[in-house]
């Protein structure tokens, strides 16, 4: 059967870009996949360095995939630092990985543009993602269109590595949904922790009523005719609509008559109803740490086991088994 892998940084409330890029097609994967889903602690460790809000925020991811129908039987959640080896491959694999590769990388590019501390963490993140991606024979690697180059690498590099010591990893691909690949946040830019421009996927409604009402949009007056498809309180409506519910909307938006505020209180409506239900169990969860441990940990088994199992591997090619 094959794999698929993926992983969220613990560095924030998951927010709704997380939930439709991401936690949703890896959920739908665990129907025809064996699935290995992780908490990126190391990864959220490059930039987080206050340990209650990393513990917190470790607790929330596991929490948003099990409330939004990740089935333990069927999947491995677990944390990435249960598996320790991986760092061990992620420097095995540093040694294979051009300077001038990392510094094209996403995450470091960003990180220096915004102004943000750049230490060795953040240069050789996506070599440990590589790691994540490749210790677990993966397959299918779910992610937003953000990642995709994070990916790319982990692919490259496998095949550089097997060019060098014949099979020793499966090459992974990135799966990337077309119509989330970029949920936009509130100000119009992608919807991004770092950009605190989000909407949590468990805020309660009267905050989530408060986000939604805080969204940009243009100066167009009510009277005037306003198109759907540039506007992203449309766009987040269509990612929790019916076909009919957007067809309807996006006639009154051209139509003209139609007040942005009006169009957010429909948003309102249409996301309080799909997210009530994950909050109750998001609360249940929460009451029940012992519950979301053993998940974790029984995630933690079997995922070690698969990762013991490559790294002999890669340890035998490259020389360093006895
Ligand atoms: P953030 O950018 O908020 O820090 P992460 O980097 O932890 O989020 O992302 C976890 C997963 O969610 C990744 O697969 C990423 O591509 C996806 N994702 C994050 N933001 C968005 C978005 N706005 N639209 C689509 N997918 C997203
Ligand atoms: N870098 C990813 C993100 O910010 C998180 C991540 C770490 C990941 N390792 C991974 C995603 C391996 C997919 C596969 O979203």
């Amino acid at each position: 059967m094959r794999r698929s892998l993926t992983g969220i940084q613990p560095s924030g409330d998951p927010h709704i870009g997380n939930l439709k890029g991401m936690i949703e097609p890896a959920v739908a994967l665990q129907a025809t996949h064996e699935p290995f889903y992780f908490i990126a602690s190391y990864h959220a460790l490059t930039t987080l360095k206050d340990p209650d809000l990393l513990r917190a925020y470790q607790r929330e991811a596991a929490i948003s995939f099990l409330a939004y129908g990740l089935d333990p039987q069927k999947t491995a959640l677990f944390l990435q630092q249960d598996v320790p080896e991986v760092t061990e491959l992620s420097f095995i694999l540093s040694c294979f990985v051009n300077m001038g590769v990392l510094e094209r990388a996403h995450a470091y590019k960003s990180a220096r543009e915004a102004g943000r501390e750049v230490n060795l963490g953040t240069v050789s993140y996506p070599v440990l993602m590589a790691a994540d991606i490749l210790i677990y024979d993966s397959h299918d690697v779910p992610v937003g269109k953000d990642q995709k180059q994070h990916v790319e690498m982990a692919r490259d590099i496998a095949i550089a590595f097997n060019h060098r010591y014949g099979d020793v990893f499966v090459v992974p691909q990135p799966v990337i949904k077309k119509d989330v690949a970029t949920v936009p946040g509130l100000d119009g830019r992608k919807m991004s922790k770092s950009y605190g421009n989000t909407i949590p996927i468990f805020s309660p409604p009267k905050k989530l009523r408060k986000l939604i009402m805080k969204m940009k949009t243009d100066s167009t007056p009510v009277e005037g005719s306003k198109d759907p498809e540039t506007c992203n309180v449309f766009a987040l409506y269509k990612l929790f609509a019916s076909p009919e519910q957007q067809a309807d909307l996006a006639g009154r938006y051209r139509a003209g008559g139609l007040g942005y505020g009006h169009a957010k209180q429909e948003l309102f409506e249409v996301m309080d109803e799909f997210l009530s239900e994950a909050r109750l169990r998001y609360s249940e969860l929460a009451d029940d740490p012992a519950e979301v441990d053993k998940v974790l940990a029984s995630g933690a088994l079997r995922a070690r086991s698969a990762a013991c199992a490559v790294m002999a591997r890669v340890r035998g090619a490259v020389g360093l088994a006895r």
